[in-house]
């Protein structure tokens, strides 16, 4: 059993700072992580105010390099120089979201928490799904191999043709049964299937984070909660980018538990 603390989300369970991103702590048998920053302001506050010591927090996941994931790494390293951060290729690659009648939008990782960066010694690059610890698995890159309709407006430009498919996206996946999310732009259903396929040994339970899927269609719901309904899981803990009417519609029509998550709570599974 591990447990997990959420630090970062847009909403909180006790008096605690709140802000679009998302951080969660981590503690399992081979040690304690910190599966992203939150967008910068709330990290060290909210570890402060839930005794969580920012100098334990030596080993960091990066889920993708989106700026509301990665922002607080430059107040943490101020903190605690001695990190190991792990992420994969293309964390810091400049990426915008473009809606129709609007200005581009930027989320690239912040210039301070690019600099924070710093010695490359620092960064271990996550290409293929790999054990870094005993029972702690890193995805890398989430290959989209289901066809679950999980596009977006996300583009590498401020006006060029080029897609962003997110391709530095990657989840942690513990032997003992939790898969950890940031957005999950690659589609749940990806996720879970490419999980099952390199480590059909573990036995998914629950699943943790945001699942991106503030504006699916309706269309897109139905499918997912069809896949989820099939697999073995027991529950899941949703919040940052999930969206209301996705947890309300999980809940309504899924088996098991669907709880949201919010800052301040603390999950043992
Ligand atoms: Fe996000
Ligand atoms: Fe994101």
């Amino acid at each position: 059993m591990s447990k997990f603390t959420i630090v970062v989300d847009n909403l909180t369970a006790r008096d605690l700072a709140v802000e679009h991103g998302f951080a969660l702590v981590v503690d399992c048998a081979a040690g304690r992580f910190l599966f992203d920053t939150g967008a910068g302001a709330a990290l060290l506050p909210n570890l402060a105010a839930l005794g969580i010591p920012a100098g334990s927090l030596r080993r960091v996941i990066f889920s993708h390099g989106h700026f509301d994931h990665t922002g607080g790494l430059a107040a943490l390293a101020a903190v605690e120089p001695e990190l190991q951060i792990y992420a994969a290729p293309g964390l810091t690659c400049r990426r915008y979201s473009r809606h129709p009648g609007q200005k581009p939008y930027e989320l690239t990782m912040p210039v301070a928490s690019r600099q924070a960066l710093g010695n490359p010694a620092r960064l271990q690059e996550i290409a293929t799904f790999q054990e870094i610890l005993p029972q702690v698995f890193l995805t890398g890159p989430i290959p989209r191999i289901s066809g679950e309709d999980c596009g977006g407006p996300f583009f590498l430009s401020e006006s060029g043709p080029e897609q962003d498919f997110l391709s530095d996206e990657q989840a942690l996946l513990l032997g003992d049964g939790t898969l950890v999310q940031g957005c999950c732009h690659s589609g749940i259903i990806n996720t879970l299937e490419y999980c099952r396929r390199c480590a059909p040994q573990i036995r998914i339970r629950t699943v943790i984070g945001g699942l991106h899927l503030l504006h699916a269609s309706p269309e897109r719901l139905r499918r997912t909660v069809e896949y989820l309904q099939k697999l073995d899981l027991q529950e899941l803990i949703l919040g940052h980018c999930t969206g209301a009417a996705a947890i309300e519609y999980f809940q309504e029509h899924l088996h098991y538990p669907v709880r949201l998550a919010r800052s301040g709570e603390i999950y043992e599974c």
